[in-house]
């Protein structure tokens, strides 16, 4: 739907260069207010005579947005849609985009990152050191768990957990992965990853990352039974998505130490942490960064707006999460 002419597009929050200027190519582009709520209601009336909602993972695109009138097309500007109601989309023929690949480096190396950092101890030294209580090397000061050689359990081996795997090969680790679709017999030696059942990972692994997508199959799928069943020096690492990991459960599992420590960068109620994780020093905690290098997030920015021309010009976006609305 236009308004005299030029095909509109809401933009739900600024996207980084190039982003702004392939989206200014295609059609007139229309900012959300930064001051409105992201409620579905709001999101509606402000998508009212848009073709398309350029959106990001904090928006709850579902049905009452969606079945706005002329909308044809969202694209988001993440890898991960579960803020989107994807039957709900393709019942009303919207098209649904996404921005994987360009992210799966920079996530990785997040993933590596938190593992490190809570292994040894990284933010807590940081926090004793700038306090001033460093007086004097000492022999049992922070001591933390081994990496090199250590046993990784990678849940999900899409993309972003075989650059994870990729990267534990440097770290001569052992590498367990669960995944219902296993990896071609090349992939799993290349990589040096074996595939094993969950309960095998949980109850082997000295660190365990989560890399899957936030389903109905995957919410909560680590949770009290999977904790009891961890190793006591387990650290767990999740930069996927908050409910995959089951919050209440984690804080009472180290709580109770049936495992170490913990790396998070995203939580079920975001960006609402669990109060009772913010005293605990054996867990490093991030604001949802994983994927938030310069070039990264530009090349998000630029694939979400290519989508979104695409979209606009009447073609069939290259990101397509829903390619039974466009064939
Ligand atoms: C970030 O979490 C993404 O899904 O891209």
């Amino acid at each position: 739907m236009s308004t005299g002419g030029r095909p509109r597009v809401l933009v739900m929050h600024p996207i980084l260069d190039p982003g702004p200027a392939i989206l200014a190519e295609a059609a007139e582009v229309m900012a959300y207010p930064a001051d409105r709520p992201l409620d579905e209601a709001s999101i509606r009336r402000a998508a009212e005579g848009c073709v398309g909602i350029v959106s990001q993972l904090m928006d709850p695109i579902r049905d009452t947005v969606l079945s706005t009138p002329g909308l044809r097309c969202v694209s988001n500007v993440a890898v991960g849609f579960d803020n989107i109601d994807i039957a709900a989309a393709t019942a009303r023929k919207v098209m649904v985009t996404n921005t994987p690949g360009v992210l799966d480096d920079a996530t990785a190396d997040f993933a590596f990152t938190l593992l490190m950092a809570a292994a040894r101890r990284v933010a807590e030294a940081d926090a004793f050191t700038r306090a001033g209580h460093f007086h004097g090397w000492a022999i049992d000061m922070m001591l933390g768990q081994d990496v090199f050689g250590a046993t990784l359990g990678i849940i999900g081996i899409g993309r972003i957990g075989r650059g994870v795997a990729h990267r534990a090969k440097g770290f001569n680790m052992r590498v367990l992965y669960y995944d219902p679709q296993p990896l071609p017999r090349e992939a799993e030696e290349q990589l040096g990853a074996t595939r094993v059942d969950l309960n095998r990972l949980i109850a082997e692994s000295d660190f365990i990352s989560v890399h899957v997508p936030l389903t109905q199959e995957t919410l909560h799928l680590i949770t009290t039974p999977q904790f009891n069943a961890m190793k006591r020096n387990a650290i767990l690492v999740n930069t996927s998505r908050g409910a995959v990991v089951d919050e209440a459960a984690l804080v009472e599992a180290l709580n109770a130490k049936k495992l170490a420590g913990a790396g998070l960068d995203v939580y079920e109620r975001e960006p609402a942490v669990h109060p009772h994780l913010i005293p605990m020093p054996n867990v490093v905690l991030a604001p949802h960064i994983a994927s938030a290098t310069v070039r990264t997030r530009s090349e998000m920015s630029a694939m979400a707006a290519r989508n979104m021309a695409t979209a606009v010009r009447g073609g069939r976006p290259p990101n397509l999460v829903n390619p039974e609305v466009k064939r």
